[in-house]
């Protein structure tokens, strides 16, 4: 056999075709790669972001020796209006100290041995203002590993700031803030990083989680999201906003938490400032994706009339990534500690949005965002799973407005991805080119792996028309899973790449610029083999939505066999999560080779608005 490579005969480039997707999902930012260590800082959880959560979730009140106090949440005099929650303390009793106390995310809070912490807190006193305020990083049975001493002085909020160093490891830790005296004490915005975080960074990132995907060498970033873009209110000071990016930037005290869709809250500490670091830091370029003013979710929608703040706000971040200092935003970036530009090619505008709503919307965005930046590369939108008439409709909009890439997004299993290696073969070079958004195959085994890389071939020969890809979701924190698979998974102290995370760092790192011709011959080609039984099982699910299934039968329409999955009287609430958990998994075992028809026969019962079901057959 001979394979002749004709290195001057070059084909398409493959520009930067593999990157990553980034969204806070999983707790990919706080309580992940965003190293804040306090959960609930700013004392803004709300039953709006889970059901189980109130302002003092993570946290708990401190009463030693005797002492007695009451802790509630104070709202009249806030650090700052956007972020309106504060604790207040009020000491009864001094005893041998009271106070409060953070759990941290996972286990506790990993402390480790000889390593610094930086504190923060924004904090009053009426009452006893000598008095010391001890802040201690410390064990769940009180053991002491470090501490620092505070001297609140002032009945007006100042910051306060200390580093704790720790002479012990603990990875279920605490942090106790306490007092004696009386009065009154009140506290916001309780921050520990630790001060070792990736480039050093205040505000920084977690070293272990940020190196894993440095070492990736991606050559983009896709970011924020995913559903969470999108999914939330029209106006940008509501609590349930959209993910607005101006409100990310700056002071942390200024920047609003908020509902993730993903059900849980986001700081926001993790913003766009941030990742546009990120991005320069691991030599990727940042993709940016914003809301069209349309929520799929919950058929929100801006009315046309009322549009132009959503296009500033992508004129603005353009700005805010390329101007130079003495431009608004670029002013505003200057600010914030980067007078170069960071650079910008491509901002993509809105997640898997499908219906009319968004595609009239995104031909606004379109014709602005071009006729001030002809050269910025505008992605449109194809909508989830990268079938049926929304899909075409997805790609008729790119034709209409000359779109540079459409965002396609599919999960499926990894016989689907063998079978879908030559998916782009038909794709022309001269239409708008494919920015593959999200994909997986179900599961993170060495075959999905495999499966993935032989896509990945399948990209990269089609780099005529496959403009970018990226696997998702990129990160998951072990006891916060709302979608599986990920391509890292973490707790509180560790991270590690999965089979399918090796697979994209070998693409990546061994990315060349431009196809070449090659000729085979003398290959033999393997002899054709009867194709293997297939055995199946049945999942089903449900998004944002409460569902019970019961009585599923799958029958053979000839032979009237039928497969009846016992048993299965399950309420599903809410997401994939529960596809992989809670549903009904059996195996069919089916062994024949040519084509039958079955009918599923499900009986279901709605419960609470879902916006999908899932039903998935598959090995
Ligand atoms: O990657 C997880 C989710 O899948 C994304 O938020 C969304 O875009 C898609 O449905």
């Amino acid at each position: 056999a001979a394979i002749t490579v004709y290195a001057r005969e070059r084909g398409a480039e493959l520009g930067d075709l593999f990157g990553i997707f980034f969204e806070d999902l999983n707790h990919a930012a706080d309580g992940g790669l965003y190293a804040e260590l306090v959960q609930n800082r700013s004392f803004e959880f709300d039953p709006i972001d889970h059901p189980d959560y109130d302002a003092l979730t993570a946290w708990e009140k401190v009463e030693r020796g005797g002492g007695k106090a009451s802790l509630t949440i104070g709202e009249t005099d806030p650090v700052n209006a956007r972020n309106r929650h504060y604790a207040v303390i009020e000491i009864e009793t001094e005893g041998g100290g009271v106070g409060l106390m953070n759990r941290g995310f996972n286990t506790g809070i990993p402390v480790k041995q000889g390593e610094s912490y930086a504190f923060s807190v924004y904090a009053r006193r009426d009452g006893s203002v000598g008095e010391p305020v001890r802040v201690t990083l410390e064990g769940a049975d009180g053991q002491v590993y470090g501490q620092a001493v505070l001297h609140v002085g002032s009945s007006e909020w100042a910051k306060y700031e200390a580093v704790i160093t720790a002479d012990a490891t603990d990875y279920g830790g605490r942090l106790a803030i306490v007092t004696k005296g009386s009065g009154r004490l009140c506290l916001d915005l309780v921050s520990l990083f630790p001060v070792r975080t990736f480039r050093g960074r205040s505000n920084g990132l977690r070293e272990d989680i940020a190196s894993l995907i440095a070492d990736l060498k991606p050559k983009f970033m896709r970011f924020p999201g995913g559903c969470l873009v999108h999914d939330g209110s029209l106006d940008a000071d509501d609590r349930d906003s959209m993910y607005r990016w101006k409100n990310t930037i700056g002071p942390l005290e200024e920047r609003p938490a908020r509902r993730n869709n993903w059900r849980y809250n986001q700081t926001l500490g993790l913003g766009y400032y941030e990742y546009f670091l990120f991005c320069e830091d691991i030599g990727a370029k940042p993709i940016p994706i914003l809301p069209a003013g349309y929520d799929p979710h919950h058929k929100r929608i801006v009315p046309l009339d009322e549009l132009q703040p959503w296009i500033d706000d992508a004129l603005d971040l353009i700005e805010f990534a390329r101007g130079d200092a003495s431009t608004e935003w670029g002013g505003i970036r200057a600010k914030l500690g980067h007078p170069e530009p960071f650079g910008l090619e491509y901002i993509g505008i809105g997640n898997e949005e499908v219906g009319e709503p968004f595609f009239e919307r995104y031909a606004y965005f379109h014709r602005a965002i071009k006729a001030k930046y002809p050269d910025i590369k505008v992605i449109n939108s194809s909508g989830p799973f990268a079938a049926g008439g929304e899909y075409e409709r997805g790609w008729a909009s790119a034709r209409e407005n000359g779109s540079d890439l459409v965002d396609e997004h599919y999960y499926q299993s990894p016989e689907w991805f063998l079978a879908n290696y030559d998916r782009y073969d038909r794709f022309k070079a001269d239409e708008s080119k494919v920015f593959l958004g999200e994909y997986a195959s179900w599961g993170n085994t060495y075959y999905n792996a495999l499966a993935e890389a032989a896509f990945m071939t399948g990209l990269e020969k089609n780099a005529h028309a496959v403009g970018l890809a990226c696997y998702a979701p990129m990160l998951c924190n072990v006891d916060y899973i709302n979608w599986k698979p990920d391509m890292i998974w973490f707790n509180n102290r560790e991270a590690f790449g999965t089979a399918n995370y090796y697979v994209q760092q070998l693409f990546m790192h061994h990315q060349g610029d431009h196809l070449l011709k090659i000729e085979a011959s003398g290959l033999r080609k393997p002899a054709a083999r009867p194709p293997a039984p297939i055995a199946g099982a049945l999942s089903l699910g449900t998004e944002l939505g409460t569902v019970q299934y019961w009585d599923i039968r799958l029958v053979n329409d000839d032979t009237g066999e039928t497969l009846h999955f016992e048993g299965l009287n399950e309420t599903l609430t809410d997401s994939r999560e529960d596809r992989e958990r809670g549903s009904a998994k059996r195996s069919l075992g089916l062994g024949r080779t040519d084509w039958e028809r079955y009918t599923l026969h499900l009986k279901a019962k709605k419960h609470s608005g879902p916006r999908g079901f899932y039903i998935h057959f598959g090995q």
